[in-house]
């Protein structure tokens, strides 16, 4: 049995940080794998964290080839529609997300960490996420209500048991910057034809009454007749004046991942979706969420213990 990274599966968390890194030119992939499994002790009961841990798909199949399922790429190139609306890539080394009741606790767990990885890696992307008004996104609407529930989510966003990968996932993080004045000056039908779904309870429109380029429209995908779900875990960042959606989608199956970007984007039939009038997507990154097991074997408990004193 191989077992995931627990932190996918939290829920409950109102303080979010996410730290994206770029290596540093001097230093190996190896060390800086090695110096984030040494952070086991973050995980422990309690410190009242959780924290997931992320690698660049084509760094992890240079150190682990044969524990990453075949095809899972990089967010290599950007995505541009027909009209020229385009979701840039961003793709970078590592990405950990760390999330707590406690914003201070969070806080601190960021500083400590970087404080750690200076020797590998640089810092380039640091966002603070909070879930807003418990489980809605900043346009006011409920964001997750199609998600699957906590006893389908493991099926759908982990690489079974006995494959390559196992008790893996693969993740799409997006940075979306809102314009919440442009969104605010539709009327309420006019928000919920843009989202395909009512605001207030988020309740489903009728097939016939599902607008083309709605939201819902363009990232549902079927096959066979069934829906092919995945797992969401969005956050709303930032502050009054510069504010949006962390995008924290998690598969085990990257297609349909991309092929949602894509289709938002128009690049497979020119029908853009009406969501991404209203935000802008910033950055772009898949990353592979190694099992615990995996991780595991990078670890060394001699500079576990060094890691630990310098927190
Ligand atoms: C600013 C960015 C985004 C916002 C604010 C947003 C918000 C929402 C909202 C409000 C819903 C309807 C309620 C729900 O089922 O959760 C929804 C549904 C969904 N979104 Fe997004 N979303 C964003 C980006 C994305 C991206 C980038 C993807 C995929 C790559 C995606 C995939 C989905 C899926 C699969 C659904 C469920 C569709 C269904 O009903 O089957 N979303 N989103």
């Amino acid at each position: 049995m191989t077992y995931p990274q627990v932190g996918l599966f939290a829920v409950g968390s109102p303080s979010h940080s996410y730290l994206e890194f770029k290596t540093e030119p001097q230093s190996s992939n190896l060390d800086l794998i090695k110096a984030v499994a040494n952070m086991e002790f973050l995980q422990s009961t309690v410190n009242g964290l959780n924290l997931v841990i992320g690698v660049r798909p084509s760094i992890w199949s240079s150190l682990a080839p044969s524990d990453l399922p075949p095809g899972i790429f990089d967010f290599g190139e950007s995505l541009i529609g027909p009209d020229g609306f385009a979701m840039p890539a961003t793709q970078r080394d590592l990405w950990l997300w760390i999330s707590g009741q406690s914003t201070s606790q969070v806080f601190d767990a960021g500083l400590g960490i970087i404080n750690i990885l200076s020797a590998y890696a640089t810092i380039v992307e640091d966002i603070s996420g909070w879930s807003y008004r418990q489980n809605r996104d900043l346009t006011g609407f409920i964001d997750g209500s199609a998600n699957p529930s906590l006893l389908e989510a493991p099926e759908i966003a982990l690489f079974p048991h006995r494959t390559p990968g196992a008790g893996g996932s693969i993740l799409l993080f997006q940075k979306w910057r809102h314009n919440l004045k442009s969104f605010g000056g539709l009327s309420m039908k006019e928000q919920e034809m843009v989202i395909g779904r009512t605001k207030e309870m988020s309740y489903e429109f009728e097939e016939k009454d599902l607008p083309s380029n709605s939201h819902v429209a363009r990232t549902t995908l079927t096959a066979d007749g069934r829906e092919l779900p995945i797992f969401r875990r969005n956050v709303s960042y930032g502050t009054p004046t510069d504010h949006g959606t962390v995008f924290v989608g998690f598969s085990n199956d990257q297609s349909r991942l991309h092929e949602m970007l894509k289709k938002m984007t128009g690049i497979p039939d020119g029908t853009r979706d009406a969501l991404t009038h209203f935000t802008t997507p910033l950055t772009g990154s898949y990353y592979f969420i190694p099992s615990i097991d995996s991780l595991r074997k990078f670890a060394d408990r001699t500079e576990f213990l060094s890691a630990r004193s310098e927190l």
